[in-house]
């Protein structure tokens, strides 16, 4: 059983399970809908109208878009939201363009506020750094070392390489893990995603939220339990991708 069968399994699965997810998220949002859709109708267009003109007046909304990365790493992913230009080959900022703007329109992109989970501890220290270098410079940026999960509160086991030059990121699931006599083991705490949506960032009311996940096992464990709570629907999470 070769390890390139293995990847390619798991790529076809994450594809089913994402567009499984996505065809429940239409039907669960249509379903909603047609419940609701009678006379309220008018006067949603009519508040959705309002909030928008609201949004376009204060073109400042500090989050009005919001990164959600999980599996942080180094934070790569999160300088590329606003350092751009230090990464001019990197294929990711095509989503950021599409979905928080062309980069020449907002230095910086200062309307966008990045919210990283990282379960290695490993990394902690480097992420903190560059949390602290973006808030001086007023960007609204927080790294956490947390699991994601579907509950808050277990701990799990993350095990990490000891020598750490290799980019090689927290994994959760043990099954991943082929040698774990030179790795470091950590107990980390995880966090309920879904729950940090609701009370962190739909308060924000951010005009589009992009998701990006590690491919590392926990997305098996998160994007059900997203949808089950009404999440994985493009109002909330406006796209994702998963890698
Ligand atoms: C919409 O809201 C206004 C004010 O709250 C109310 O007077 C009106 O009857 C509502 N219209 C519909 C179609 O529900
Ligand atoms: C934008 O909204 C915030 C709070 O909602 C307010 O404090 C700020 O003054 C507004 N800025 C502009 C330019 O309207
Ligand atoms: C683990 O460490 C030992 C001793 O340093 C080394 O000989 C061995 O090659 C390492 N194994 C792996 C998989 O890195
Ligand atoms: C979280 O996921 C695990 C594994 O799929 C499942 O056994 C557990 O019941 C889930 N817990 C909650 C609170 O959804």
């Amino acid at each position: 059983m070769s390890s390139k069968w293995l990847c390619e399994r798991f790529r076809s699965n994450t594809i089913i399970i994402v567009f499984i997810l996505f065809a429940g998220c239409v039907v669960y949002l249509s379903f909603k809908s047609s419940s609701k859709r009678t006379e309220t109708d008018t006067n949603q267009s009519y508040y959705s109208d309002r909030r928008n003109d609201f949004d376009h007046d204060n073109s400042t909304k500090k989050c009005r878009f919001v990164f959600l990365d999980l599996g942080s790493n180094k934070g790569v992913k999160v300088r590329k939201v606003y350092e751009p230009w230090l990464y001019p080959k990197a294929s990711f900022l095509k989503y950021f363009d599409e979905y928080f703007g062309p980069v020449s329109r907002t230095y910086r992109r200062q309307d966008v506020c990045s919210f990283g989970f990282e379960a290695n501890p490993r990394h902690m220290t480097r992420l903190k750094q560059i949390e602290k270098s973006y808030i001086n410079k007023g960007l609204s940026v927080s790294f956490e070392n947390y699991a994601v999960s579907n509950r808050t509160g277990d701990t799990v086991t993350v095990y990490s390489e000891t020598n750490f030059d290799l980019d090689w990121g927290a994994e959760i699931l043990d099954t991943f893990i082929n040698n774990k006599k030179n790795m470091t083991k950590y107990d980390v705490p995880t966090i309920d995603l879904a729950e940090f949506i609701r009370t962190s960032i739909q308060p924000l009311r951010p005009e589009k939220v992009l998701m990006k996940m590690d491919k590392e096992g926990s997305e098996f464990i998160v994007l059900p339990h997203l949808n089950e709570n009404g999440l994985l629907c493009y109002n909330i999470i406006t796209a994702m991708t998963i890698e």
